[in-house]
């Protein structure tokens, strides 16, 4: 049988390559964005009770009603906003599937869509399936900031959707009250949609505050904001997020999302709707990963890599260009199978494959972890 790939350009993902590598050579594997450490064990027990209780049927389309009820609640505590909970949150397989269901909702052949890279890696394959149009507008290490003026040049009227990401995966960047207002001003009397993948919004450090796309008005109504419950409680395979977004916007979202996945794995959310109740069970998350960062960082100090410590997430880019001219992908595998330990070259998330000599490392690991690889890192 013969059939032209919708996706032609797209292989096995760099992580599937970098982890399998891992394995293969029993290396330290800081490539994938997953913790290698155990989720809290009060979550898990609420899960076996939401089964032993009977909530093992469907769940409502949109999400169980005490969950969305609890997440509307912390975008209220959080951001001073107010999202409906029948009309305005839905709950999601992952933030993956909520990203995927907005751009097949909204997007249409020819129309264009603005992402910054270097970008996590589901946006694009999104809107080619849908007919769109990538414009990719790359930010430059070791900064990664945003040209506003740039990215106006870009924009037009047949922009229908821009994709921030902050904090930002791979980079570690986030944007400033400064880069949010300067979007809203962008788009303002448009009718382009912002998706505000704010995944990390718990993970920023240095007193940094994380922008919501949902603090600044005038793009709470332009703006979907999606959310991983894998991110922030240490349980990336559970694949349960969700998205908020103003009514008009969320009617067309459900008309998709109920006919692929129509809802979500229900004794989760209810363990879940639990579980955040407590504002403390995710309050403490900055804390918990900015000690990570800097016992990460204070290991290597002396190492010969180069680096400015992320501003959010839990990935630290490290620069080798001080270690060798070799290209980021090819240094990645030596560090790999010569040294054991597996990192992600930069290169795959930018335009062109641009090479900047980085690499990202996952610090979401034990410290004995953390404390084997600056091993490794500082006998390079
Ligand atoms: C920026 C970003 N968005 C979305 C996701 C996907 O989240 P989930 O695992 O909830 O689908 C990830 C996971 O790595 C991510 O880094």
């Amino acid at each position: 049988m013969k059939h032209l790939s919708k996706l032609p350009n797209v292989g096995t993902t760099i992580f599937s390559v970098m982890s399998a590598l891992a394995n293969e050579h029993n290396a330290i594997n800081m490539s994938q964005g997953f913790p290698n450490f155990k989720s809290d064990s009060k979550l898990i027990d609420l899960v076996s009770q939401a089964m032993n209780s009977g909530f093992n049927q469907y769940a409502p389309m949109p999400g169980n009603m005490e969950l969305r009820e609890a997440i509307a609640k912390k975008m209220e505590l959080l951001y001073n906003s107010t999202y409906n909970p029948e009309t305005e949150i839905t709950v999601t397989a992952g933030a993956t599937q909520a990203i995927y269901t907005i751009i097949s909702t909204f997007i249409r052949p020819n129309d264009e869509v603005i992402i910054f890279r270097p970008a996590y890696d589901c946006y694009e394959p999104a809107i080619e399936i849908n007919g769109g149009k990538t414009i990719s507008i790359q930010l430059n290490a070791p900064h990664y900031k945003v040209n506003w003026e740039e990215v106006s040049t870009h924009f037009s009227s047949k922009t229908k959707m821009i994709i921030i990401n902050t904090p930002q995966n791979p980079s570690g960047s986030v944007f400033t009250k400064a880069d949010m207002l300067a979007l809203q001003k962008l788009t303002e009397n448009t009718n382009c949609i912002v998706l505000s993948d704010e995944v990390y919004e718990h993970i920023i450090y240095d007193g940094l505050e994380h922008e919501s796309a949902c603090k600044f008005p005038g793009l709470k109504s332009r703006s979907f904001i999606t959310a991983s419950f894998g991110k922030t409680f240490h349980n990336t395979g559970w694949k349960v997020g969700y998205c908020c977004a103003p009514k008009e916007l969320m009617d067309e979202f459900k008309k998709v999302h109920q006919f692929n996945v129509f809802s979500v794995n229900h004794p989760t959310q209810k363990a879940l709707a639990d579980y955040l109740k407590e504002p403390n069970n995710y309050l403490g998350l900055s804390e918990f990963y900015q000690t990570k960062r800097d016992l990460f960082l204070s290991l290597i100090k002396d190492s010969r890599f180069k680096y400015i410590p992320a501003k959010g997430t839990y990935f630290q880019v490290l620069d080798f260009s001080e270690i060798t001219k070799e290209n980021d992908v090819d240094f990645a595998k030596r560090l790999t199978i010569n040294h054991g330990l597996a990192a992600i070259p930069l290169s795959v998330f930018n335009d062109n494959n641009k090479d900047d000599k980085v690499l990202r490392f996952c610090f979401a690991k034990t410290d004995d972890t953390l404390k084997k690889a600056a091993e490794i890192i500082n006998n390079i």
